[in-house]
């Protein structure tokens, strides 16, 4: 079984690009709403929560794992995989397959993602071992507006507010936090029609595939935890997978 870690419902977008790769897999998804937003919090913080995130998931019988949330990325230190007893390949996390994506394009790049993902530099050094510059955009508060229900016209505001300083100094705006692809059609409307707005949702979905299949071939039930209620997690999972409320549970 594949478990999906992220701080809420932004890890939806990484089960919908695995589901396309991996159809027939069992899915357990945790989303720690309850804590969220992850983007403002410290490192020790943030590793704390990770480690109580996978662990979660592995208790629920999960063998393989994956990460969603950029902001925990870089607590995902070998140490962490030892805490864990996991093997390298047992988990998947954001960067990697992000970096490796763009390796070879030709294209001027920059990064949305939030402040603790951007403080971290985990996406610039990555970037920088394959000889590529990246432009960091820290968004402080939009995970958190797209989590909890701000109007479109707010999360539009702060996009603009983010983007400005840098317009027409990138071709490709990877979307560094999970929860950015729910308003991806915001950013594209923002950036323009000349920039290709990226999920990587889509590279770490392709890795998964390559390193958990053919072990992870089940029959495709799909499970939901969260941390704490929330109506518009639920409608999400409705409306992205059209799945009832039964499949979410709710722990405390
Ligand atoms: N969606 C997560 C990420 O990819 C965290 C967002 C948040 O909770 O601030 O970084």
């Amino acid at each position: 079984m594949i478990g999906i870690f992220d701080s809420g419902s932004g890890g939806l977008t990484v089960l919908r690009a695995v589901r396309e790769e991996l159809p027939s897999a069992d899915v357990v998804y945790f989303g720690d709403i309850k804590n969220a937003p992850y983007g403002g919090k410290t490192q020790a913080e943030l590793s704390v929560l990770t480690v109580q995130g996978l662990s979660l998931l592995k208790a629920r019988g999960a063998t393989h794992l994956i990460s969603a949330c950029n902001s925990v990325s870089a607590s995902l230190a070998l140490s962490l995989v030892d805490a864990l007893d996991l093997a390298p390949n047992q988990l998947v996390e954001m960067v990697g397959p992000t970096v490796r994506y763009f390796k070879h394009a030709d294209m001027r790049l920059a990064l949305c993602a939030t402040p603790a993902t951007i403080r971290s530099g985990i996406y610039q050094n990555g970037f920088k071992m394959v000889g590529k510059e990246v432009i960091p955009i820290a968004i402080p508060d939009l995970a958190a507006a797209i989590e909890f229900g701000k109007s479109e016209a707010e999360i539009k505001n702060m996009i603009e507010t983010a983007l400005e300083p840098h317009r027409s100094a990138f071709d490709a705006l990877i979307l560094a936090c999970t929860h950015y692809p729910l308003v991806a059609d915001v950013f594209q409307e923002v950036a323009g029609d000349k920039v290709t707005v990226f999920d990587p949702a889509v590279a770490v979905a392709e890795r998964a595939q390559k390193l958990f299949w053919p072990q992870e071939v089940g029959n495709g039930t799909t499970r939901f935890i969260i941390s704490q209620e929330s109506e518009i997690f639920r409608e999400r999972v409705r409306s992205m997978f059209g799945l009832g409320g039964e499949m979410t549970e709710v722990v405390k």
